[in-house]
This record gives C-alpha cells, sequence and structure tokens, in this order.
C-alpha cells in the first residue's frame, strides 16, 4: 500500500527559453514601483541576459540592486541583505543568480518582516511567518531548485559548518525559469551544478519519505541528466541540452521539496563546511561513494535509476549499474576528486562527525553508522582520478 502523504508545492512556475523578459510586465501589471534585487556580484557584466533583464526592469520600476559577494552565502553575508532590504522599502523582492543568491533572498525577505536579522533569527525562536510581500526567483545555474523549495543553506565560516533553514512560507511566490541565463554557465559550473540536481533527484527516489508524485517528478529529471549534462557541459551554448537541464534542475527542486535529501548532501555539506568549496562539486565528490552504499538497502529503487540514466541492462539487479552508470558521467564530466581539495584521509573522523550531525542523512533508506560514513570519505579519498 502506498504511504500517506501531503504535498503542497504553491509556487508559480514559468519556463522557457526567454520568459525572463516577460518579468517586468508582471512587475507593471502587480502595480509595483519600487523593487529590491539582489542579484551576483559582477554577474550581469559576463551574462547578457542578466544585464538585458535588470535594464528591462529598471524602466519598468524604481530598483534598489543588493549585490551578493562570491561564494557561498554567509551569515554574515545573509545580514548584510537583511540592512539593505529593510532600508530599502521595496513592494517585492526578485532573486536573480543562483542558489546562493536565491537562498540569502528567501531569508531575508523573512527576517526583515520579523525586523532582525540572520544572525538575531538563527538564535532566536525560528518562526517563519506568511510573507508580508512576494518574492520572485529567477535562477541563473541549473542545479539547486532552490527556485521551488523552502529551504535556505548558510555557512558559518566560524565553526566550519553549513547550516540550512527550511520552511513553506520561505518559497518564492513566482519562479521565472529561463534556461537562456544559464548559457554563461562555464563548463565546470555547469558539470558542479548539474551534478548537484542529479543527487537531489536520486535522492528524492531513495529517501525514507518518497512518494509516488515525487519519484514521478525525479525519474524524469534523472532521465534530462543523463541525456543532456554531458552535452551541456560539452557545449555551453546548445540550446537543447541547456534547456533539458534548466527544466530537470527545477524538477529535481520539486521532487527533493516532496521528499528529501539524503547522505550525499549530508557527506557533501561536511566538506562545504570545512572548505567552503562549491555545493554542487562537494556532493559530487560523494555521490557515487554514498550510493555504493544505498544500493545494498534500496537496489529495486537504483535500478530504476540506472534506467532513467540510460544505463544498459545488467546481469544481476543489485543496483550496481546506478553507481556504475554515475562513475561514468562523473569521469564524463572531468569532475575532480575530493583529494583534490585541501583535506586528506585524516580529515574522514572529523568530516564523518559532521555528516552524521547534519538532517539530510537522517532521511536516508537506513540508518548510517559512523563507520559506514568514514568508509564512504575513505573510499573518496582513495581515487587519484575518475
Ligand atoms: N535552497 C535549496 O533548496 C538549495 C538546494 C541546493 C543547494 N542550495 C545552496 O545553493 C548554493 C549553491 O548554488 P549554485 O550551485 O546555484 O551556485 P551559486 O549560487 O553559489 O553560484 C556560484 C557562482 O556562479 C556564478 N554564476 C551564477 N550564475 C551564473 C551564470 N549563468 N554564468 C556564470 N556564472 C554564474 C555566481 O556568480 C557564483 O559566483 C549553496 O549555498 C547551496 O548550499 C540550496
Amino acid at each position: 500500500m502506498i504511504k500517506d502523504f501531503d504535498n503542497h508545492l504553491p509556487v508559480r512556475v514559468r519556463f522557457g527559453d526567454g520568459v525572463a523578459a516577460s518579468l517586468p510586465a508582471l512587475v507593471s501589471g502587480q502595480g509595483w514601483s519600487h523593487v529590491f534585487v539582489i542579484v551576483d556580484e559582477g554577474l550581469a557584466a559576463h551574462n547578457p541576459a542578466v544585464a538585458a533583464l535588470l535594464e528591462e526592469l529598471a524602466v519598468t520600476a524604481s530598483l534598489t540592486i543588493h549585490e551578493k559577494p562570491p561564494g557561498e552565502p554567509t551569515i554574515a553575508s545573509a545580514d548584510a541583505a537583511c540592512t539593505a532590504l529593510a532600508g530599502s522599502a521595496a513592494e517585492v523582492v526578485i532573486a536573480i543568480g543562483g542558489g546562493s543568491v536565491m537562498d540569502t533572498a528567501k531569508a531575508a525577505r523573512s527576517c526583515v518582516q520579523q525586523g532582525v536579522d540572520l544572525t538575531t533569527f538563527l538564535g532566536g525562536e525560528r518562526v517563519f511567518p506568511e510573507p508580508d510581500i512576494p518574492m520572485i526567483a529567477v535562477p541563473t545555474t541549473a542545479g539547486t531548485g532552490s527556485e521551488v523549495s523552502g529551504g535556505a543553506v548558510f555557512t558559518d565560516p566560524a565553526r566550519g559548518v553549513k547550516a540550512g533553514i527550511a520552511h513553506p512560507n520561505l518559497r518564492a511566490t513566482w519562479a521565472f525559469v529561463d534556461p537562456r541565463l544559464t548559457h554563461t554557465m562555464p563548463p565546470a559550473m555547469t558539470a558542479h551544478t548539474g551534478i548537484d540536481a542529479l543527487a537531489q533527484a536520486i535522492a528524492a527516489v531513495i529517501a525514507r519519505v518518497s512518494t509516488p508524485i515525487g519519484d514521478a517528478i525525479a525519474f524524469e529529471a534523472v532521465r534530462l541528466i543523463g541525456r543532456s549534462l554531458t552535452v551541456a557541459y560539452r557545449n555551453p551554448l546548445d540550446v537543447d541540452a541547456r534547456s533539458e537541464m534548466m527544466c530537470a534542475a527545477t524538477m529535481a527542486g520539486l521532487a527533493m521539496n516532496i521528499s528529501d535529501c539524503t547522505a550525499e548532501h549530508s557527506l557533501g555539506q561536511a566538506i562545504g563546511g570545512l572548505t567552503g568549496a562549491p555545493h554542487g562539486l562537494t556532493v559530487g565528490l560523494v555521490l557515487a561513494e554514498t550510493l555504493e552504499r544505498e544500493r545494498h538497502q534500496v537496489p529495486e529503487l537504483l535500478e530504476r535509476v540506472a534506467d532513467a540514466l540510460g544505463a544498459p541492462p545488467g546481469e544481476v539487479a543489485d543496483g550496481s549499474r546506478c553507481v556504475d552508470a554515475v562513475r561514468r558521467l562523473l569521469q564524463d564530466l572531468d569532475f575532480p576528486v575530493l583529494s583534490d581539495l585541501e583535506l586528506t584521509p585524516d580529515d574522514s573522523d572529523r568530516l564523518a562527525r559532521a555528516a552524521l550531525d547534519d538532517y539530510f542523512i537522517t532521511m536516508s533508506p537506513a540508518t548510517w553508522t559512523f563507520e559506514e560514513v568514514r568508509a564512504a570519505f575513505d573510499s573518496a579519498f582513495s581515487l587519484a582520478r575518475r
């Protein structure tokens, strides 16, 4: 029998090549005259589609533009966004960028409504009221699915950890998902963000809270990623591959929100907390190693993931086809290995403790032991190259 589940995913998604150009019409149609835009620092300078969007928005409304500094969002950078938003008197928040920008916008909107910054919010009771102004997410990477999720993740460099907040009221009101905004992503970023989407889709299928609705969305995301990620990596201007990757990333975000992430995200976030390395890179460094453990728990589900990835048929249905397909994909993407970061096998214990302290690993199909987590890190460290 199918287990009970609830779904509530209210983000209005507008998807397609060029849809960002219709955002100014939404702004004027809603009668918003003052818009707070949060965007990646310097992104407009090398992304003509983002520059054009900002120009059109400036014709439509008065803009307060806040540039998020490079790197994954920290509690301090979110505090700075809160201060800027609080002083803007804006009627709507528009986030244009990757997961870092969208997450910062979600936290800033909720905190400012409550008259606090993120530092104060995290130290308090952590309530998430119904938002008093709308937010529009405009992703420029094809990876996190943050445009449809109710999560936001921040690094605390002082403690060397990444910590998330999540609530339905953090979600954007609209998502304008325009693959053209991703054409400027360089190959390595395409690989990192695309692998993050793949990891979310697979996790949505194997998590202990998976549902048939989430599975349906996740398997199609896996299929699209299997046929388009390497193409987009090799040819950044392939419009079909970019389109399929963008759609897959939003679908993986939806699937992950209906279900959850699993151990790969906890091990990845442990690496990210210690090194500050890009999120998708950290998840990809341990994706095959965590799936190697999960295939013993849910072989039949990983067989279906292997089919969605287009893996050739195998002799035994033990999930190893999925692990092999993921390893091949990482190889095709020239994906780095764990020892390329400034970490050594001596860090395995510390990484394992951080991963076990994280939430996502509790959503894996069966409880991970400390030894299993450390073995996954050791296995990732043992790779000299893909
Ligand atoms: N909220 C969620 O549901 C969720 C899910 C997964 C990850 N995350 C978080 O999202 C963050 C990672 O987001 P990300 O992977 O999208 O990367 P990112 O937002 O950190 O961006 C990485 C870099 O890419 C640049 N960039 C963005 N778009 C570009 C483009 N089109 N062309 C060229 N450069 C571009 C940015 O300027 C930035 O320097 C992490 O903090 C992670 O923890 C959130």
